[in-house]
């Protein structure tokens, strides 16, 4: 194949879009651990992709590793036609690979307006000298990058909170700040580690909307590592199972959703078994509801 025409200014018309991300034999060793162990998957552009698998599976290692945060022990992961391994957490950043993390990274004093803020620092181009001296050019950047911020704001459900102090609201609103705080980034792929995990179902729900309307509306590439299975049946273009470190399973959410291996994963060998004999079904990872409604989270195993 002939690498020529890559050099020029982008695919020529007509050809497919390139992957968003290319996952290619990704393997990570931890001392004698095999966290992840030739892992291969492909981001379309503008789909949600789900990570799943039991605990332990090496789902926050993958994130990790496209992220910069961890290096990859062999493999490759592209975005467009960059290689994102060996790079550091702040030039994939710049590339545009955003993220969030399992636990919130919000400065205790900051305001929700100044957390999204920093979101712009990748994209300020006045320096610190043309912003100290207070020039016109830096004036009208700083009140463009503003105007953003607001707008994020306004479509994240975060504008009546923009001045109060983003570590005095609450979980599942500083987790939105989070999320705000990454789109204000204005990536092509946002990694999303379980952005609902904790959260109440009311807050479940409107940070699921958010995520959904991140990839209707703005187009950005999601890859979503997630434990709510509705959520991820619901959202999900392409689900990608590990477990222990290997890829089980890849594909369409229905299709990821009836394969053996799959519930056999998620459920252990014992509940394969019981799902022969349904009677005696007991295993269910899935919390039940407190108030004893019989509605539970059953569509995720049928
Ligand atoms: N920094 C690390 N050092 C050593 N082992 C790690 C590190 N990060 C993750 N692991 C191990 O790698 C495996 C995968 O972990 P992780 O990716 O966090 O799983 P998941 O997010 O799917 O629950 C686990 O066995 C975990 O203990
Ligand atoms: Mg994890």
């Amino acid at each position: 194949m002939s690498t020529q025409t890559e050099s020029a200014a982008g695919p020529p018309a007509g050809a497919p879009a390139p992957p968003a991300l290319a996952v290619r034999e990704l393997t990570v060793r931890f001392a004698g651990l095999l966290a992840l162990d030739s892992v291969s998957f492909t981001v379309e552009p503008g789909s949600l992709h789900a990570l799943i698998g039991p605990n332990g599976a090496g789902k926050s290692t993958t994130l990790n590793v496209l992220s910069g945060v961890y290096r990859a022990t062999s493999g490759s992961v592209r975005l467009g036609g960059e290689e994102l391994t060996g790079r550091s957490p702040h030039e994939i950043a710049r590339l545009g690979v955003a993220r969030t993390f399992q636990n919130l990274a919000v400065s205790p004093y900051a305001t929700v307006a100044d957390t999204l803020l920093l979101g712009r620092h990748r994209l300020t181009r006045t320096g610190f000298l043309a912003a100290g001296l207070r020039l016109p050019s830096a004036a009208r950047e700083a009140a463009r990058h503003r105007e953003r911020v607001v707008e994020i704001a306004e479509f994240t459900g975060l504008a009546p909170y923009l001045d109060r102090p983003a570590a005095a609201l609450p979980y599942g609103l500083r987790k939105l700040v989070e999320l705000g705080r990454a789109l204000c980034m204005e990536p092509e792929v946002l990694l999303l580690d379980e952005p609902v995990a904790g959260m109440t179902s009311d807050e479940r729900r409107r940070t699921a909307s958010v995520i959904a309307r991140v990839r209707e509306s703005l187009g950005i590439s999601i890859v979503l590592v997630e434990h709510d299975m509705g959520m991820v049946m619901r959202l999900a273009d392409a689900v990608t199972v590990l477990d222990f470190g290997r890829c089980i399973a890849d594909g369409p959410p229905a299709v990821v959703q009836s394969d053996p291996d799959v519930i056999r994963a998620y459920l252990g060998a014992e509940a394969a078994e019981d799902s022969e004999n349904p009677e005696g079904a007991g295993s269910e990872e899935v919390p039940q509801p407190r108030d004893g409604a019989e509605e539970t989270t059953k569509e995720v195993r049928s």
